[in-house]
């Protein structure tokens, strides 16, 4: 019989970390620790001339770039082997230095290398841009990818040592395998083949001890189902992935077909809601609203032919034509969504190996699910929505299909039977004259679209983290339940944030591993 819940926090050894851990000496007898474990050169501190380049080297969003930079870590060490990540961990224990760990450093608030918190306590960052292994066992359909590899590698890496094989994972090709693991993982794939975290089969992590858990085995049942899908920098270090790999034809069918509003763009936008859900599960179309018009692109496990003629049947309105459908290899079709045409004459290698960055626009992005188509008045609104001097971009993603078939409590991720769609709101901005925080966005986001998306609570994808939807609060030493919740229900739901928060007290009691949307430890529950 149920009784209510009680949740108490518990004050952990009397010690107050803002306080223990501004402590100077302590960050010296850390680096001095950290130094008798990991080469020197591997070890960069702000003093050293390398370390500027290497804070920002994977830095895409320049709104993060200044507050990365003004209060930075104590150091970023770069570790080559796991025994280097243990040590950070260890010496981090010891002399109460948290440490924050960045893979490929896409974290849309950039809690992988920076605070959130004014005056926040010091950090140090584990860089895993090193360690980016990636074993392909084409017999097994399996691969072993390290942690710090980029999709744009992955995909690379599979498809020519495995052709036929690919890997169900996002569109840009520098996002981190560790971040975008860590909270499940969407794109074109999804449909037919579910999250890439949902194509885990094990993997190999440091836990909050600095221990080495070598497989799922060490790990047990609810810690390997937390780190699939439970959000990043909360349960451990994961520093491999072994992925199932999914067959893929020799050709893909992709096309790139845009419509005005005097084209129709505000119908058929309508009708996609419900139709791109259900459309076969070996095709996805996805949409881009920008600047009044919509772009619906394409990934077909197919030929043009085939898709054309799916089209025509399903969704007429859209128009396509055999002229608007490429054939190209699975990777090229990587290569070709994100590079558009710019991709044409230059080879594949260059850029889906390419982990330099240019640092883009001021961007805030946001998100929403759908569970109940929004009327044509209301895209019409969405299209004519003023954009106050910003740009503002809509990326919607079908569920539907596989995604449909799986359980929302398979893995933490929640969103599954009943999602018509994923929204990503993206806010553009030059950062100059004032225009410091999201205009676009605070209208439409929070006003208008509240009543149309999924309630109680609203929705939000915890890979398009969005710092403004809550905050933690440390109260007696640990993240309190209470003000996570607020944000973490909207991430995983009601009972998958609970059983995130039991599993964290199991793993990680003293809440080591913590950031400003890091799940709690939920201590002492009755029930
Ligand atoms: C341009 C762009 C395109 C994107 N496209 C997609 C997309 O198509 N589909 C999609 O699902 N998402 C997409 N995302 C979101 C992306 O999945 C998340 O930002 C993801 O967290 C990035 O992973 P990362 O390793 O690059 O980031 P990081 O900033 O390195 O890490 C993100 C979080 O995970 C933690 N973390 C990193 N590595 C590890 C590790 N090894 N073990 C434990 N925790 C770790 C970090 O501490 C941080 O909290 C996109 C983001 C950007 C910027
Ligand atoms: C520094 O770390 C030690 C443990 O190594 C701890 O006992 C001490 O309290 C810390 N100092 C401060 C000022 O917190
Ligand atoms: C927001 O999303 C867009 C499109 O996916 C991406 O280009 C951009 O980098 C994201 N913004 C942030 C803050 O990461
Ligand atoms: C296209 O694919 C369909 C099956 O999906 C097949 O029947 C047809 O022969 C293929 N057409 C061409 C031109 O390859
Ligand atoms: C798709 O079309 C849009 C708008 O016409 C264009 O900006 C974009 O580069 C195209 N993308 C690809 C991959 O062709
Ligand atoms: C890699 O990408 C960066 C940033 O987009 C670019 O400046 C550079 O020329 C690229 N390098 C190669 C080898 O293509």
């Amino acid at each position: 019989m149920a009784r209510v819940a009680l949740v108490l926090t518990i004050c952990f050894m009397g010690f107050y970390p803002s306080l223990a851990w501004s402590s100077n000496s302590n960050h010296t007898d850390f680096l001095s620790c950290l130094s008798t474990k990991i080469p020197s050169q591997l070890v960069l501190t702000p003093s050293s001339r390398s370390f500027k380049p290497l804070l920002v080297s994977s830095i895409r969003n320049a709104r993060l770039v200044a507050p990365a930079t003004a209060s930075p870590p104590l150091c970023i060490v770069t570790p080559t082997q796991a025994s280097h990540v243990q040590a950070v961990v260890r010496c981090g224990r010891s002399h109460r230095v948290p440490v924050r760990v960045r893979s490929g450093g896409h974290d849309n608030e950039g809690l992988s290398y920076r605070s959130a918190t004014p005056n926040g306590e010091a950090f140090a960052v584990i860089d895993l841009s090193k360690f980016n292994a990636v074993r392909v066992d084409a017999h097994a359909a399996t691969a072993w990818v390290d942690s710090g590899t980029t999709l744009g590698e992955l995909y690379y890496r599979v498809a020519t040592a495995a052709p036929g094989l690919g890997f169900p994972a996002g569109v840009c090709p520098t996002v981190g395998v560790g971040g975008l693991i860590s909270g499940g993982g969407m794109g074109l794939m999804m449909r037919k083949n579910g999250l890439s975290a949902d194509n885990v089969l094990d993997a190999t992590m440091v836990d909050a001890e600095g221990n080495l858990l070598p497989d799922k085995t060490a790990m047990g049942d609810d810690l390997f189902w937390a780190i699939r899908g439970g959000g990043g920098g909360n349960f451990g270090i994961v520093l491999s992935w072994k992925l199932r790999l999914v067959p893929v034809p020799p050709k893909v069918a992709f096309f790139n077909v845009t419509k005005t509003m005097d084209q129709g763009a505000v119908d058929a936008v309508t009708k996609w809601q419900t139709i791109a859900p259900a459309l076969p599960e070996d095709l996805s179309v996805r949409v881009v609203i920008q600047k009044r018009q919509a772009t619906f692109q394409s990934l077909y496990l197919g030929n043009c032919s085939a898709v054309v003629a799916t089209m025509r049947s399903r969704f007429p309105e859209l128009g396509l034509t055999r002229g608007d459908c490429k054939e190209m290899s699975w990777l090229q079709h990587k290569a070709y969504l994100y590079f558009g045409d710019t991709s044409k004459n230059m080879p594949l290698e260059a850029l889906l190996l390419n982990r330099s960055m240019t640092i883009g626009p001021f961007v805030k992005n946001k998100s929403d699910y759908v569970k109940k188509a929004l009327t044509r008045d209301a895209w019409e609104k969405i299209f004519l929505w003023p954009d106050g001097g910003a740009v503002g971009q809509l990326i919607l993603e079908p569920h539907g299909g596989m995604m449909s078939r799986i359980a929302d409590d398979y893995t933490p991720f929640p969103y599954r039977s009943g999602v018509l769609y994923n929204i990503q709101y993206v806010e553009f901005w030059n950062g100059k004259g004032g225009h410091g925080t999201p205009k676009w966005l605070s209208g439409l986001y929070d006003d208008f679209m509240a009543p149309l998306v999924s309630k109680s609570p609203r929705g939000a994808y915890v890979n398009y983290r969005d710092l403004d939807i809550g905050v933690n609060k440390v109260v007696g030493g640990v993240t309190s339940y209470e003000t996570a919740k607020v944000w973490g229900e909207r991430y995983f739901g009601l009972a998958n944030f609970k059983r995130l928060a039991k599993i964290k007290r199991k793993v990680d009691a003293t809440d080591y591993f913590r950031n400003e949307q890091s799940v709690p430890p939920l201590h002492l529950i009755r029930e």
